[in-house]
């Protein structure tokens, strides 16, 4: 068998152009490297899996790659990498500071890369500080940290801060499709959407969800199995309590959501996620909002037909409903009547026409 390598690890960008989503800070990297106008220290801050350190081995790569301190099959002898969420001790920076003291061998500089840099223990801050704060001309020094304001403000003080941004749905998404063409794998585009928002803006963990997607889907990733695997309600369900409500066929709408109950799904999920999906439909019925909607293309041309069938006034009371439902429900004796007493509510509007409905609720 061939050995599995997670896409996290195969797809880790070797150049910056090929980084996703941060070109606000791989853009100014690679004029600072052109122009010889870096800093000493930089900081790279953002949430986790977002490129900090896949952005720090390619500046330190660069920088060598200048000062022609790499080998010909692009090892790096002067790069040191400490990850401070395994060796947090004054020891490891004891040692690396003792080192720094040295000029590089070949080359002009030696790069430092402290990964997690707020997992320091304080007696290993207090001695890498000093390094920091003066650090001999060969020295660069790339931190990085998913919790900037851990960081004490002596060493922010000292550090040119680079704030990298959660990765948007649309970018990660494009990402996973590039990834599963060049691996063969067939998807919805949707499903993709799908686990590009579940990976809210993280694009280890977009990857990690399309790892397992597409190992449990035998490398065909649909819509219905991102949402079976990532235990999201899929969107066709909605559509079809919709549908159902706008028919007024109350026991089918009751044991669609009975069906959904069984499946394991939380009942007030469900209900605050079908009065979203009213609200939705509301977007939908107007193009300039229908970009507000966080669903992919397919599923948005979906929304967009089925609002056509509702008027303004009777979304709005939906809504309502679902609102009210979701309100209640905690407070409920019974939540799950709460439910079913706001689907059959839903299901009776286009037959009571709203202003009716008004004085059941
Ligand atoms: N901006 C990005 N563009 C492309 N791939 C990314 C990006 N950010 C993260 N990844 C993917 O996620 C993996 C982990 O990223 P990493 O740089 O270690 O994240 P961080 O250090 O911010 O937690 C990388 O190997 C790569 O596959
Ligand atoms: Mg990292």
């Amino acid at each position: 068998m061939e050995n599995f390598v997670v896409s996290a690890r195969k797809y880790r960008p070797q150049e910056f152009d090929t980084v996703v989503g941060q070109a606000h800070i791989t853009d100014t990297l690679e004029h600072a490297i052109q122009e010889n106008q870096l800093a000493q220290a930089l900081l790279f801050c953002g949430p986790r899996g977002v490129g900090k350190t896949t952005c720090a081995r390619i500046l330190a790569r660069k920088i060598n790659e200048r000062d022609g301190s790499t080998s010909e099959d692009g090892f790096s002898y002067n790069i040191f990498e400490l990850d401070a969420a395994s060796n947090n001790g004054v020891d490891e920076i004891r040692e690396l500071t003792d080192q720094v003291r040295f000029a590089p061998q070949v080359g002009k500089y030696k790069i430092y890369i402290i990964d997690e840099v707020h997992m320091l223990s304080s007696a290993a801050f207090n001695a890498f500080l000093k390094t920091l704060e003066e650090p001999p001309a060969h020295a660069i020094f790339i931190l990085a940290t998913t919790e900037k304001h851990k960081i004490i403000p002596t060493i922010l003080s000292r550090c040119q801060i680079y704030d990298f941004k959660r990765i948007t749905i649309e970018d990660i998404q494009l990402q996973l499709k590039k990834i599963a063409e060049k691996e063969g794998i067939a998807y919805e585009d949707d499903a993709l959407y799908m686990v590009a928002q579940k990976a809210d803006g993280a694009m280890r963990d977009a990857l990690s969800i399309f790892d397992r997607l597409s190992t449990f889907t035998q490398k065909n990733i649909t819509l219905a199995k991102a949402a079976e695997v990532l235990n999201i309600l899929d969107y066709d369900q909605y559509l079809n309590i919709v549908d159902l409500a706008h028919e007024n066929r109350i026991s089918e709408i009751v044991s669609a959501f009975n069906e959904i109950v069984k499946k394991g799904f939380d009942s007030h999920i469900f209900i605050a996620g079908l009065g979203n999906h009213f609200r939705d439909l509301m977007m939908a019925q107007n193009t300039n909002t229908l970009n507000l909607i966080e669903v992919g293309e397919t599923t948005k041309t979906k929304y967009a037909a089925q609002s056509k069938k509702w008027s303004a006034q009777l979304l709005i009371d939906a809504i309502e409903i679902c609102n009210h439902a979701d309100i209640n429900y905690k407070n409920s004796k019974n939540p799950r009547l709460t439910v079913e007493i706001a689907l059959m509510q839903l299901a009776s509007l286009t037959a009571n026409g709203s202003a009716d409905k008004k004085k059941s609720i």
